[in-house]
Parts: C-alpha cells; structure tokens; sequence
C-alpha cells in the first residue's frame, strides 16, 4: 500500500530564538523527504559514515566504506518511491545534513496503523543541541498525518534509549544477542513502542 504524504515539506525550523535557547550557532530545520537527489544522498552517507565510525551500531560492520553508505541510501530513496518510508533530514544554517531518521509504513496489511522509526542518526559535530528531539518530534509528526497512531522501534544506543524515554516511548525490554557489534562479538537490542493517539494535534506534515 502507498503512503501518501505530500511531499518535502518544512515540518520544524529551529528559530534563531531557539537555537539560542539550544546553545547552538545555527537553526537547524527538519524536513521530510519523499525522494533522495544526489545531494541528499551525499549528506546523508557523511552522516551515517560518522555516526558508524563513532561506534554506533546501525546495521553496518567495520570497515565502513563510502560505498556501502551510498548503497544504502541509493536503496531507501527506491523503497521511498515506491511509497514505503520517508527520510526527514536535519539541515543546518548552510543547508548541510546534520542528521536524518526515517519511518517505515510497510507493514502486514493488518497493522495498517503502525509504523517503525529506523535509521535515527546525528551526525557527531551536532549532537547535544536538540537535533535528535526535533528529529523524533518531526517523525513522530509525520506519523500521525499519515495515520499512524502506534510507532516502534529497536537501539541499541544508551544515548539513544535517553532520547526515546524523554519524548515518551515506553521501553518494552531487551533482547540479548540481537547484532553484531561493529568488529564482531554479540550485542543487545532495546525495544520501544509509542501510542501516538494521545499525542496533541499538531499541524499537518
Ligand atoms: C542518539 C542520537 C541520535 C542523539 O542525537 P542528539 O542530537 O545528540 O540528541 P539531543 O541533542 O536531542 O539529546 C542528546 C543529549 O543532549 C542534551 N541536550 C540537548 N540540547 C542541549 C543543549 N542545548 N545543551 C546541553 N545539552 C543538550 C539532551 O538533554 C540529551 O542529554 P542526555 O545525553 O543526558 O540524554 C545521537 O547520539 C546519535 O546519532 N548516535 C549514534 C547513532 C545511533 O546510535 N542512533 C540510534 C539508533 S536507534
């Protein structure tokens, strides 16, 4: 089934105001993609390059190559067309990816409602300015325009975990042994779930 949502579409700008309250030099705006152009594709591979070579565990090993992040990216703008995720993306002051999360409609026909967060990614230099909330806040808004009212998702980040909890996702619990870490040995898994229909009316996506 397509999901429609129109399509790049403002869904958050950080006034200059708020970036002040962030601590941060720049606005960052958050908006939500239906198609990846070279540009996005290239802002999006440095983002998931750095967070991969930080140590997150995302799905990739080392080493993290230049390829494998494009091919990535490359293979979710095809899953986009076909009308199966969005990507928001973060963008700074300068109009660079700072950071990027997607949601994923496809599901069994009888989850018509639920949607999965995946891929949620802030590039190192622009952590602990609120990139990761507005993210969150914006797919969680795109969610509920889309009518989905129940969103899950797996992490296996502490720094992560501390985001999800904060904006109101309940910690289902662990799964052990779930991945492999970036150089190999086993790690564990942390799944949560929010019920969006609780959630204040925001304006459309
Ligand atoms: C998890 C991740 C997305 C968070 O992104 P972020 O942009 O740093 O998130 P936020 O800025 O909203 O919040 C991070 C912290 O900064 C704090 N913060 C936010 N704005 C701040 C400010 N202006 N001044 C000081 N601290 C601030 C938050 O309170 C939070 O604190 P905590 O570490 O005690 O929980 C990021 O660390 C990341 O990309 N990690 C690697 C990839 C990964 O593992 N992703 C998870 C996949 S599920």
């Amino acid at each position: 089934m397509r999901q429609r949502i129109s399509s790049t579409i403002v869904v958050i700008a950080s006034s200059p105001s708020r970036a002040a309250q962030m601590n941060s030099p720049n606005p960052v705006q958050v908006r939500c993609l239906e198609t990846l152009g070279d540009r996005e594709i290239q802002g999006l591979s440095d983002v998931l390059t750095d967070c991969v070579e930080g140590g997150a565990s995302v799905s990739f090993m080392s080493p993290m190559t230049r390829a494998k992040a494009e091919a990535f990216w490359r293979s979710a703008s095809a899953s986009m067309a076909r009308g199966e995720r969005v990507v928001l993306v973060a963008e700074d002051a300068a109009g660079a990816i700072v950071g990027t999360v997607q949601v994923i409609w496809a599901q069994p026909e009888n989850q018509p409602h639920r949607g999965e967060l995946a891929k949620m990614l802030v590039h190192r230099r622009a952590r602990r300015h609120g990139v990761g909330a507005a993210l969150l806040a914006a797919a969680e808004q795109c969610a509920l325009s889309a009518g989905r009212t129940l969103l899950v998702l797996d992490t296996a980040s502490d720094d992560a975990e501390r985001l999800y909890a904060r904006q109101g996702w309940q910690r289902v619990g662990v799964i052990p042994d779930y991945a492999l870490l970036l150089d190999g040995g086993f790690c564990a898994t942390t799944l949560f779930f929010k019920d969006l229909r609780g959630a204040p009316p925001r304006a459309p996506c």
